[in-house]
């Protein structure tokens, strides 16, 4: 009877053990047979009521029942164990014949772009390109360029000061004697790109950094002609050949005469639009007759050395040209931005 009962028994706890998938059923399974109130402790319980002789039989079958199906159970859980470790390298399988993720290449920024299309129109006109530095003095900044301390002149520049007579550059116009001192012999052809600084309000319309280029002419018998044509010149090219172009009196402390150049607006062609404030104008830069004084200053003797300078903005022109209406959006640094040119 009890070895028929261990032989059902242990067929149905070998069938039910194959089945098992995970290692949570295997621990049920455990309790069911193998526990203190399992259904093997249950059949060794009813060894007392056996005849005395058949005890000792029965017991060693039942023993040996018992560590077989413990067996059977390590065997089971490391098979478990080992198909989840198999599951667990499938899915981080990595394919290393599949092609690698190309590195994001950048660009360059739309003050660089648009500085370069400016270096180039000046470069078929023989001009040079040469830089000042960022951190100048006040001398370089405004006396040399006929603004002496308190000048009224001074107040159409905000400034950082460094200290008393360190400052960022508000202009370019500084390195125009820079050159002059620096460059012999004549004739002077440069232009000179780079960043200024103002101290003032944030706007859409205005950064307190930003981009200018300069522009110096000095030779002998240079005229306001040869402002005009070279103006003309750079304004049809960098704006397009149907551009109009005028010229209005202005007043500039380091030229003489002084002049502003304005375009037809190329956004309404001067019908009149928010950019050009319906005027149907717009202004590009400033510009002039070198004035004696700032001649000197650099070391050119007025009698005999004229020349023409120019000045103009960069982020400024890239607006009207792309339609950006904001030029903080410029520095902001947002990749969706800047990745549309
Ligand atoms: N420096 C002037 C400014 O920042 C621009 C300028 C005007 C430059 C006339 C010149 C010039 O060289 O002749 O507003």
């Amino acid at each position: 009877m009890l070895r028929e009962e261990l032989a059902t028994l242990r067929e149905e706890a070998l069938a039910r053990l194959g089945e098992i998938a995970d290692t949570g059923a295997l621990e049920a399974w455990r309790v069911e047979y193998l526990g203190r109130r399992g259904k093997l402790t249950q059949v060794l319980r009813g060894i007392g009521r056996l005849p005395p002789e058949e005890r000792p039989a029965v017991g060693r079958l039942a023993n040996a029942l018992k560590e077989e199906l413990e067996a059977a159970l390590a065997t089971r859980q490391a098979r478990l164990e080992a198909e989840a470790v198999n599951r667990a390298l499938l899915e981080e399988r990595l394919d290393v014949t599949l092609p690698g993720r190309p590195p994001e290449v950048g660009h360059l920024h739309l003050s660089t772009q648009t500085l370069r299309k400016m270096y180039a129109i000046f470069a078929e006109m023989g001009f040079q390109i040469v830089e000042g530095p960022e951190v100048e003095t006040d001398e370089y900044n405004f006396q040399l360029l006929n603004m002496p301390p308190h000048h009224p002149a001074r107040d159409m520049w905000s400034t950082f000061y460094i200290d008393e007579t360190r400052l960022l550059r508000t202009h370019t116009s500084p390195g125009q004697i820079r050159v002059m001192r620096e460059f012999r012999p004549e004739p002077i052809r440069v232009i000179l790109p780079g960043k200024c600084y103002r101290y003032e309000a944030v706007t859409a319309r205005s950064e307190f950094m930003f981009h200018q280029v300069e522009g110096l002419a000095i030779g002998h018998h240079i005229t306001m002609a040869d402002l005009k044509g070279v103006l003309i010149a750079f304004a049809r090219k960098m704006y397009g050949e149907e551009r109009q172009v005028r010229f209005r009196c202005s007043h500039f402390p380091f030229t003489e005469p002084s002049v502003e150049l304005d375009i037809d607006c190329i956004l309404c062609g001067g019908e009149g639009c928010r950019v050009c404030k319906y005027s149907g104008w717009v202004e590009i830069l400033g510009a002039g007759m070198v004035h004696p004084v700032v001649l000197e200053n650099g070391g050119y003797d007025p009698s005999v050395f004229s020349g023409f300078a120019f000045g103009f903005g960069v982020e400024r022109p890239a607006m009207m040209l792309h339609r950006i209406d904001d030029i903080r959006l410029f520095f902001a640094n947002d990749l969706r931005f800047l990745q549309q040119f």
